[in-house]
């Protein structure tokens, strides 16, 4: 196992389009498998994609804690927020409404940034593991957030192009700052 390097915004390997995997139970993907989940942990990220440490293969993994999701919604909806770390080789995206919300997102590849993107709120996705399972799963909020995120990764798409509204792209050290600045307005407590 290895922790590798890296590729960040500007280098062509981030904007190909990643190749589907022919047999997602070869050892070298298994290899390549682990090397992503200690690149991720390592970085404190919340997801990473193969072409994000310069391998051009559809395989993406990706974690959405319990703490993510919304605390109003129901038991089982609430399911649908959180996934544990899950490996996806050649995934697929059902969108399942054409309901988007905004949400901060960084990236590994765009070191130092946060960006308000704009992102389809539930869809299903299917994939393979490195054992040759199949996996189906429904997905919503931040679950549903970082899936998109990280597929996107394999289509040669990085946050930035989903956005709407630039002046919503800023330093992660002046997240504080912009954000006092957004916040509606706080009542007065005079008593
Ligand atoms: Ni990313």
């Amino acid at each position: 196992m290895a922790i590798r390097k890296i590729a960040r915004m500007g280098h062509p390997v981030l904007r190909g389009v990643a190749k589907p995997v022919p047999d997602p139970t070869a050892p070298e993907v298994q290899a390549l498998v682990r090397d992503m989940i200690e690149t991720m942990i390592d970085a404190n990220g919340a997801g990473l994609a193969a072409p994000q440490i310069y391998e051009p293969w559809r395989i993406v993994v990706f974690q959405a804690p319990p703490e993510r999701a919304p605390e109003e919604v129901d038991e089982e909806e609430a399911f649908d927020h959180t996934a544990p770390l899950t490996v996806l080789i050649n995934p697929e995206i059902e969108f399942l409404t054409e309901e988007t919300e905004k949400g901060w997102e960084g990236c590994l590849s765009v070191p130092g940034l946060r960006g308000s993107v704009p992102r389809v709120t539930a869809l299903r996705y299917r994939g393979v593991t490195p054992k040759g399972e199949r996996i189906e799963r429904v997905a919503r909020g931040f679950h549903a957030r970082v899936v998109q995120h990280e597929c996107d990764h394999l289509d040669g798409i990085l946050y930035p192009q989903r956005m709407e509204d630039l002046t919503e792209l800023i330093f992660e050290s002046e997240a504080r700052v912009w954000l006092a600045a957004h916040a509606p307005a706080k009542e007065q407590d005079n008593g």
